[in-house]
């Protein structure tokens, strides 16, 4: 605890997970829904939304006001009772111990059983193949996390989730802009979702995405967003097709004021949208800036005199065209004793680091407190990603020479911590 007391306070890395991430132009589109007066969702969180899901080939998008919130979205979408195909209360769900916290939550939220599995520690994702002998009778949710810009053979699991009715989530988080034989990840499942914090491939500061294909499902996560609410909101340029069908129904009532399911709220501003939106539209330049940061720090850290194979880093998975989020990296087991010691050496010599992920998530004590590893089953890989394992960022624009030096000086000094 002690080692990391600084970093609470100090803010001035040298090298950051991200490094102004925010350009000049953004901020003048943000401007401008503030100068509109227009900040609550309206017609950039719609533009938004269009544009993203023509880029990702999905039928809808809709924008939240965070990656963790399209997780709650999708789970409470599955489970609607509008849904043919519904979770139910107590169903069991597959899910990679090497997930984010608001991966696993909104399963518990919704009175789910999580069952989770491990993970290959070479691509940080789960093994199709293990997952597949993972699916039995009460199977009735697959939730895969795409970490890090990889995934397994999603049209494998696709397949057979499809053949079993099984409902499949991708949390795509980690993942914008990775594709999987041409085929955007956060697009196999029944819903897809990202997110667009700090740090992220794009950023809005706080911002989420989730996709789907199918209609009813769309109209039910429009209402479970807003209250419920059949109309969104007053500003938003958009009706569900069921507007019509409801109006005439329920004639006693203000047609704009109609609450045809649960609710909460989960809406972006237009502002985030605006700011996510300019973002997305330099997408690819971003996702190539990254790939060659990403180039750039291994082949410096390799080519140095002092390289003894120090450090593993995680390659893409097969058929990925991958855009990276940030730069997982695994130490070699023998450092395995002075990893935290190293890491605040990194955070005092201005290099920002963090966990892959959370580690292996029943590790954390919140699994504890309402018990989600009665048998206390061990999650081996995870396990060694946890204790092995660290992360730098990729930055959006190029690395530069003092940053290159700062990074290869730092790491290869491992030995002498
Ligand atoms: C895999 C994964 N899922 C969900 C989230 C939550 O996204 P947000 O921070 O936008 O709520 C994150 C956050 O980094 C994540 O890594």
């Amino acid at each position: 605890m002690s080692l990391f007391k600084k970093t609470l306070i100090k803010k001035n890395y040298k090298y950051k997970l991200l490094d102004d991430g925010i350009s000049k132009e953004d901020i003048s589109k943000a401007k401008n829904v503030l100068n509109s007066k227009q900040i609550t969702m309206a017609s950039q969180t719609r533009k938004f939304e269009e544009t993203f899901a023509k880029k990702m080939g999905v039928k809808h998008a809709l924008m939240v006001n965070s990656g963790s919130s399209a997780n709650l979205l999708a789970i409470f979408a599955a489970g609607n009772p509008l849904r043919k195909n519904k979770l139910k209360k107590g169903d069991e769900v597959i899910i990679p111990v090497l997930c984010w916290s608001t991966s696993l939550w909104p399963l518990v939220q919704f009175g789910l059983k999580p069952v989770f599995i491990d993970i290959d520690p070479n691509t940080l994702n789960v093994n199709e193949d293990d997952l597949i002998k993972k699916i039995n009778s009460r199977t009735k949710c697959i939730f895969l996390v795409n970490v890090h810009g990889n995934s397994c053979d999603l049209f494998k699991i696709r397949k057979i989730a499809k053949k079993k009715k099984i409902i499949l989530i991708e949390d795509n988080c980690e993942s914008l802009g990775s594709k999987l034989k041409n085929k955007h990840l956060g697009t196999f499942g029944d819903f897809g979702t990202f997110s667009f914090f700090y740090s992220h491939q794009i950023t809005s500061g706080e911002g989420g995405m989730i996709v789907c294909n199918n209609d009813n499902d769309y109209e039910i996560l429009f209402a479970l967003r807003s209250h419920g609410w059949l109309g969104g909101t007053r500003f938003y340029p958009r009706r569900l097709k069921s507007y019509n069908y409801y109006a005439k129904k329920y004639p006693s009532l203000d047609p704009r004021y109609i609450f045809v399911n649960s609710g909460f709220n989960l809406r972006p501003t237009d502002i985030q949208a605006a700011i996510g939106l300019n973002q997305f539209k330099r997408l690819n330049k971003l996702i190539l800036n990254r790939k060659q940061n990403r180039k750039l720090i291994i082949e410096t850290l390799k080519k140095d005199r002092r390289w003894e194979n120090q450090f593993q880093f995680i390659e893409p998975s097969k058929n990925i065209n991958p855009s990276w989020m940030g730069l997982p990296i695994i130490i070699a087991k023998k450092y395995k004793k002075q990893k935290m010691k190293f890491l605040s050496y990194l955070d005092a010599k201005g290099i920002e680091t963090r966990p892959i992920i959370s580690g292996a998530f029943t590790n954390q004590p919140a699994t504890k407190l309402y018990n989600l590893n009665p048998t206390k089953r061990k999650f081996n890989s995870a396990q060694s990603v946890q204790e092995l394992g660290f992360l730098i960022g990729l930055h959006q624009n190029k690395i530069s020479k003092d940053n290159l030096n700062l990074i290869k000086d730092s790491f290869l000094n491992i030995e002498k911590i």
